[in-house]
């Protein structure tokens, strides 16, 4: 396989994720750096994916700890594992925030289903939920005013095959467009 075909393999196997939840890539961990300059990792969905732009699209409630933490350093990793493949995928970038009520957030929270949309219904992430206080109670639409979307746009990857004997290294530079700037094997 050439570096370019091996570029096109995990572009192509992340957009696939986004249809297939038994996909390898389907849940990757998203690494932010807090405001103490510690890093945060999670695991999110990964909802969409534009291979020309070099875009990762994941969705999330903007009174959550990370949403806070992204507005103050875009700056992220990105961290998937397909078992089946052997292959890890580290992506470096940074992220553009769309609040609740942007036109994009607007357009994912439509494609969304009624379970989906109840997961951003309750308190606020992280919260404490509280003997005493009253449980907001609130229908699937009200998590509407919360739901954000993050947009990852990768710099670059950092692409592994994990082999018995023999493990591959390569990685990848984009443009702020997307195009493929720089490609090399490393050493593993
Ligand atoms: C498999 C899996 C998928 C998850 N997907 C998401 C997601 O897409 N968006 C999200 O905000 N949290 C998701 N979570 C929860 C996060 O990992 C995290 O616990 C939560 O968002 C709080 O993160 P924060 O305190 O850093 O903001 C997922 C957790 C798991 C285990």
């Amino acid at each position: 396989m050439s570096l370019e075909e091996v570029d096109a393999s995990a572009w192509s196997s992340l957009e696939a994720a986004t249809n297939d939840p038994r996909s390898g890539f389907r849940f990757v961990n998203l690494c932010s750096v807090d405001a103490a300059g510690r890093p945060q990792a999670r695991m999110v969905v990964l909802r969409r994916v534009d291979t020309a732009a070099r875009l990762l699209e994941i969705h999330t409630d903007a009174r959550s700890p990370k949403w806070l933490e992204l507005s103050r350093n875009p700056f992220v990793s990105i961290l998937g594992f397909c078992a089946s493949t052997r292959i890890q995928l580290r992506l470096a970038g940074s992220v553009q925030l769309h609040f609740p009520g942007s036109d994009l957030a607007e357009k994912a929270w439509s494609g969304l289903s009624v379970w989906t949309r109840s997961t951003y219904a309750g308190g606020p992430p992280g919260d404490e939920p509280g003997d005493n206080e009253p449980v907001p109670v609130m229908d699937e639409a009200g998590g509407r005013a919360f739901f954000g979307v993050v947009s990852f746009r990768a710099e670059s990857l950092d692409w592994f095959e994990l082999r018995r004997a023999d493990n591959r290294r390569a990685c990848f530079e984009y443009s702020h467009l997307g195009a493929l700037m720089v490609s090399r094997w490393i050493n593993p």
